[in-house]
């Protein structure tokens, strides 16, 4: 078996980024940006985007920061309420500013306040989004407090997938950042419209790397790490080869003193190094054939968008992350500060 030290690769796409807004999006847009060509930028910012004027402001102020503003294109996403304005949203899906819609249940994560407190107010937006095929990315939890926390992607699956896809059987939904047995199981018995998104830190880590030897707040986002056979279901998951789970870092940047707090913020600044760590996984499971796919391919084509046309090069190189990042007057910390990583883009 010859062991591989490098390979070169279609130019990746993140399906999930956390760009924030002002002194955090200065910082943090370019470590996406010089490795990944596209990316979905979460609208949970204040206030939501729920209007193409605010999204293109939005955009400006991402593409203001990169660079080469050719070489990375922000795709936007609409942020659904109980009160969505289809009209608006069908507007900026056409002049493609909107590439998806986000659903936040309410109050389920960061700045989801202004999430859909019950899906059935918004069956009439999902009637439109079916028509046009306008793709449905949904945080899948249902966060009640009767619900306990490790329990919130399973009920969600039972209590608001499964009857949303009986009323809307072509709607494209994509289940992010998903985190369990259940969710993977669901998605390899679905058909051609529902795929799902796996995020770096759910793949290698599991609840104990958060809580059993001291509690580790850069460990910490929603959905929250979950036992060890969810982990393995998900690392299962790859190695199906199946071209509906696609390549989504969530990566979640907050300051230090918000992170490392007595009531600390979810969310896990992972883009330094995600692409380091999904290479991490997919060697040590053995199935470096599917890399490719799952970070350059499946996304693309699950979403009718095309193939990127630029390469890059991975190297396997050890490499030391970075304690911290300044941002102003504050810090970022990127997750596994301090810790070796084993691949590294060519030229970064
Ligand atoms: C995200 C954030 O910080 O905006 N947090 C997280 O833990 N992933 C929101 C989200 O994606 O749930
Ligand atoms: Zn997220």
């Amino acid at each position: 078996m010859t062991i591989k030290t490098s390979f070169k690769m279609i130019q990746p796409d993140d399906w999930h980024v956390h760009f924030r807004r002002g002194k955090i999006l200065k910082t943090v847009v370019h470590f996406t940006s010089k490795i990944f060509y596209r990316a979905f930028v979460m609208p949970n910012v204040i206030p939501p985007i729920t209007t193409v004027k605010n999204a293109e402001n939005y955009r400006k102020e991402i593409l203001d920061v990169v660079a080469n503003k050719k070489q990375f294109i922000p795709l936007m996403v609409f942020y659904l309420t109980d009160n969505t304005d289809v009209n608006e949203l069908v507007y900026g899906y056409k002049k493609n500013i909107f590439y998806a819609c986000k659903l936040y249940p309410i109050n389920s994560t960061i700045n989801s306040e202004y999430g859909v407190s019950d899906i059935k107010k918004i069956y009439h937006v999902l009637s439109v989004m079916e028509y046009f095929g306008i793709p449905l990315l949904i945080h899948g939890e249902l966060a009640k407090n009767c619900i306990d926390i490790f329990d919130r992607e399973a009920e969600f699956i039972k209590q608001i997938m499964l009857p949303l896809r009986n009323r809307f059987p072509m709607l494209k939904v994509v289940l992010e950042h998903i985190t369990t047995k259940e969710s993977v199981e669901y998605v390899l018995r679905s058909n051609q419209y529902t795929a799902a998104t796996i995020t770096p830190h759910h793949l290698m880590f599991n609840r104990n790397h958060m809580l059993s030897d001291g509690i580790k707040p850069h460990f910490y986002s929603f959905p929250i790490l979950k036992r060890k056979k969810h982990q393995e279901a998900l690392q299962y998951a790859l190695t199906t080869g199946c071209d509906r789970f696609f390549l989504g870092t969530d990566t979640a940047p907050h300051f230090q003193s918000d992170k490392e707090s007595c009531c600390g913020k979810a969310g896990i600044f992972n883009a330094p190094i995600a692409l380091s760590m999904y290479a991490t996984v997919f060697e040590k499971l053995n199935i470096l054939k599917y890399f490719e796919a799952f970070c350059s391919l499946n996304g693309p084509k699950f979403y009718n968008l095309p193939i990127n046309k630029d390469n890059i090069i991975l190297i396997k190189k050890s490499d030391t992350i970075y304690d911290s990042i300044d941002c102003y007057n504050n810090k970022i910390i990127p997750f596994l500060a301090g810790k070796k990583i084993k691949w590294s883009v060519l030229g970064n």
